[in-house]
C-alpha cells in the first residue's frame, strides 16, 4: 500500500491558481504532496503561487506545463464553467496525465457527461476533488460506518447545514443560474455517495433569500431522497441563515440511523455511536480526533494523497469522475424537481448510465486506503 508521500514521482502541476488553490497548497504541505509547477493566465495568481511555492516552475501556457516531465498529476481548479473546464480537460486527458478536478465537476449533468466522455475517450484517470469526503473526521466516519459497520445497515440519514454565506465580494460565486445545491451542497452529496450510493429518486425545493447580497440565484436547497434499499435521506441546506442557531460549513450536522445504532457526526466535532441494548438501555461510544485536523486545509492534502496513492497502486480512486456522475445526477434532479414540483427518478436524468445495482461509491474505489491511512494515527 502506497502512503501519502513527498516522492516527486507523480508530482503535481496546478492548472488554475485561484483563491481555493492557496488552501490546496497549504494542505499539500501538511501531507507532503509535492507541487512542482503551475499555470494561470492571471498575473496576481502567478505571483501568489510563486511566493508560497518557491522552487516550482510557473508556465505561461498549458502546453508548456503538460510537457514538463516532472508533472505526473494535474490539479485542475479553474471555475466549473464549461468554457474553462472542458477544453483544458480535453488537452490534459489527451496527454494522458491524470487529473484531480475541483468540485463540482460541472454545472449540469449534461456537461458532466461531456467531461466523463473525454476521460473515457483517452482512458485517462480522473478524480473529483470532493474534499469534504476526505476531512480527517470524514475518514473516521467512513471507517466506522463502512469498515467497522458500527451501526449496521443504514436506514435513514439527516443532514443539516444552515449558516450565512454571502458572496457579494466574489465576481462569479452565486451569480450563475445555479449556485447553492450545485456548488455547496455538492460537498455533502459527495460524502453521501460514498456512504450510501445513488438514490433512486429526488424531491427538492430550491430557493432564494431576496435580501441576500451577492447571491442572485439559489441560496438554499432542501432534498428528500429515496434509495433502492428502502433507505431515505433528508438534506436541509442553506447559506441564507443568519439566525441564532447556525450549523456552519465545516461543522455541519449529520446523523445516520442504522439497524444496529445511530451515528451522530460533525466533521470538526467528533463522532458519537449510540446503541440500544437488549433490555432497551442505551450506550454511547465517542470517537474523537485531533481538533487541529480541520477541513481547511487538511482535507485538501488528504484528497490529493488519496489520488496519488491510488495512481501509484493502480487502483481506481474514490470519487472518480465516472462515480461522480451520480452526484451530478442528484444535483440535476434537485433543480428539475424544484422547478417542476415533482419527484425526479435518477434513471430519468442518467438514462442508460443509471445502474440500480451500483451500490456505494465506497465499493467503487480505493477504500482500503482509508483504514491504512487511519491506522497510522489510531482509530479512537
Ligand atoms: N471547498 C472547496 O473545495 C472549494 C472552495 C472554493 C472553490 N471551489 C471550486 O474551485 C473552483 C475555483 O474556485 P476559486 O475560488 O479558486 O475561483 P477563482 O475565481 O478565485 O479562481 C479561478 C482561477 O482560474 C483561473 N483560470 C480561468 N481560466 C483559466 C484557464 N483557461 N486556464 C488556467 N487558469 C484559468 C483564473 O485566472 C483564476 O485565477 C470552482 O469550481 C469552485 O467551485 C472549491
Amino acid at each position: 500500500m502506497t502512503q501519502p508521500s513527498g516522492s516527486t514521482e507523480l508530482a503535481i502541476g496546478q492548472v488554475g491558481l485561484g483563491g481555493i488553490t492557496v488552501v490546496h497548497r497549504d494542505g499539500y504541505r501538511i501531507y507532503d504532496q509535492p507541487v512542482v509547477a503551475g499555470f494561470d493566465p492571471s498575473a496576481e495568481a502567478r505571483d501568489r503561487f510563486l511566493a508560497d511555492t518557491p522552487g516550482a516552475s510557473f508556465y505561461e501556457s498549458l502546453d508548456d506545463l503538460i510537457v514538463d516531465p516532472l508533472v505526473g498529476v494535474i490539479d485542475l481548479a479553474t471555475p466549473h464553467h464549461r468554457s474553462t473546464r472542458l477544453p483544458l480537460i480535453e488537452q490534459i486527458a489527451a496527454a494522458g496525465k491524470p487529473i484531480l478536478v475541483q468540485k463540482p465537476l460541472a454545472y449540469s449533468y449534461a456537461e458532466a457527461v461531456e467531461i466523463v466522455e473525454v476521460f473515457e475517450k483517452y482512458g485517462t484517470v480522473g478524480m473529483v476533488n470532493q474534499n469534504m469526503a476526505f476531512t480527517p473526521g470524514s475518514l473516521r466516519l467512513l471507517d466506522a460506518i463502512m469498515t467497522d459497520r458500527a451501526i449496521g445497515e443504514p436506514a435513514f440519514a439527516q443532514v443539516t447545514v444552515q449558516y450565512v454565506f454571502d458572496t457579494d465580494y466574489h465576481p462569479w460565486f452565486g451569480k450563475d443560474d445555479r449556485w447553492w445545491t450545485g456548488a455547496l451542497t455538492v460537498h455533502h452529496f459527495g460524502l453521501l455517495q460514498l456512504l450510501f450510493g445513488p438514490p433512486e429518486t429526488v424531491y427538492a425545493v430550491t430557493g432564494h433569500d431576496p435580501g441576500q447580497p451577492g447571491v442572485t440565484s439559489d441560496g438554499f436547497g432542501h432534498l428528500l431522497m429515496r434509495y433502492p434499499s428502502g433507505m431515505t435521506v433528508a438534506v436541509t441546506s442553506t447559506g441564507t441563515y443568519y439566525g441564532t442557531d447556525p450549523v456552519p460549513h465545516g461543522n455541519e450536522k449529520i446523523w445516520i440511523q442504522g439497524a444496529d445504532g445511530i451515528a451522530d457526526w460533525r466533521p470538526e466535532g467528533g463522532l458519537d455511536l449510540s446503541h440500544r441494548g437488549e433490555a432497551g438501555e442505551f450506550s454511547r461510544e465517542r470517537i474523537t480526533w485531533n481538533p487541529k485536523e480541520k477541513w481547511f486545509p487538511h482535507a485538501f492534502g488528504l484528497t490529493m494523497a488519496h489520488f496519488r496513492a491510488a495512481l501509484a497502486d493502480g487502483a481506481p480512486p474514490l470519487c472518480s469522475v465516472s462515480d461522480n456522475l451520480y452526484v451530478m445526477a442528484v444535483i440535476e434532479a434537485a433543480y428539475q424537481s424544484s422547478e417542476n414540483n415533482r419527484v425526479v427518478p435518477l434513471a430519468e436524468i442518467m438514462g442508460e448510465r443509471y445502474d440500480p445495482d451500483y451500490g456505494t461509491g465506497w465499493s467503487h474505489g480505493y477504500s482500503d486506503w482509508v483504514s491504512a491511512t487511519l491506522s497510522g494515527v489510531g482509530r479512537g
